[in-house]
């Protein structure tokens, strides 16, 4: 551990699960309507009203909104009702806002908690490059090598043929040259609209089949995917990937290493993290929110990086009742 943490005595993922929970009935309202600032904010308000309830001194270090100008839990903010343990904090109140409000598959409420001080602050330094796998490729991966090579060694390490693997990639122009390169080398590809925290989480869980994540993401989604990939085992290297000059200057003030491989380690600092995940709409790791008579239905996936006891809770929640003890739900219960 290092000297910055306090151990946490409790599980707090169990309590991450409440919020990801209502941030996930909340921006699914929305689901469909076309409206992605609606979804944003809908999830934000429902996770900050349930973390205040919450027993931490939490510290948003990786937050939304830089990119997005989207109502954010912002950098710095502090979340949590103040007592201990002090924690730094990351959250995505969904990962795949587009996706909900465009009805499509694969988005998530997520929030991530490690010791105070322990994770990585990429600034405004918005993407970064990313390679994932899970615990059994972890440790054989390079960022600086091919892909090729990446894949030959990864298959390897699982006992399967290159043609054998999946390689996620998140569907973007500037990831083209890593789309073309798993196609030389004969692997499979599973293209994503958004999402690539999901993707990323889905090379860590048995039978997902997704094998390897490549490619430029979101600098705050790989800080994110790194607190459960240290749950699950795997392993995520990143580099920052600045878009212009501008952002080159401000990685040289910053004192930002645009040339370091940035390995899970560095991402979180941490041997106790905690993660959860809410299903906004049904995708490969979680079902989404299902909406019945008077309540919802949600599907959370909670992990702990020290026990690495991953969770998988089905919760119903009975909105005639939650109403009476508390007005953190009335977003979801109106509707
Ligand atoms: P949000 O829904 O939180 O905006 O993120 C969706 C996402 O696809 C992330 O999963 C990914 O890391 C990032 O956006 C990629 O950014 P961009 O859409 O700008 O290429």
């Amino acid at each position: 551990m290092t000297p910055r943490e306090e151990p946490a005595d409790r599980n707090l993922a169990l309590d991450l699960a409440r919020v990801t929970e209502a941030a996930a009935m909340a921006a699914a309202r929305f689901q469909g309507r076309g409206d992605k600032e609606s979804v944003d904010q809908a999830a934000v308000d429902a996770m900050r009203a349930i973390l205040d309830t919450i027993d931490m001194d939490g510290l948003v270090v990786i937050g939304e909104g830089e990119k997005d100008d989207a109502p954010m839990l912002a950098n710095g903010e502090r979340v949590g009702n103040g007592s201990p343990p002090a924690v730094d904090v990351a959250v995505d109140p969904v990962d795949g806002t587009r996706l909900t409000a465009e009805g499509m598959p694969g988005a998530l409420a997520v929030l991530a908690l490690s010791g105070r001080g322990t994770m990585y602050a990429p600034g405004r330094l918005v993407y970064m490059d990313k390679i994932a796998v899970g615990e059994q490729a972890a440790g054989v991966i390079d960022l600086d090598a091919p892909v090729d090579h990446n894949l030959d060694r990864v298959a390897r390490a699982l006992g399967k043929d290159i043609d054998d693997l999946t390689a996620i990639i998140l569907d973007r122009p500037r990831n083209q040259p890593y789309i073309d390169a798993v196609r030389k080398a004969g692997a499979r590809i599973r293209l994503i609209r958004d999402g690539d925290i999901s993707g990323a989480i889905a090379t860590a869980v048995p039978d997902s089949g997704i094998d390897i994540l490549f490619g430029i993401g979101g600098s705050p989604e790989a800080v994110t995917a790194a607190c459960a990939l240290l749950c699950l085992g795997g392993e995520i290297q990143c580099r920052l990937w600045p878009r212009d000059d501008s952002e080159r200057d401000y990685a040289n003030e910053a004192g930002l290493d645009l040339d370091q491989i940035i390995g899970i380690h560095d991402l979180v600092d941490s041997e106790d993290v905690f993660f959860a995940a809410t299903g906004v709409t049904t995708g490969e790791l979680l079902d989404g929110v299902r909406f019945i008579p008077n309540g919802a239905e949600t599907h959370t996936v909670v992990m702990r990086s020290k026990t690495g006891t991953v969770r998988f809770i089905r919760a119903h929640h009975r909105f005639d009742r939650l109403s009476k003890i508390t007005s953190a739900y009335d977003g979801v219960i109106q509707g």
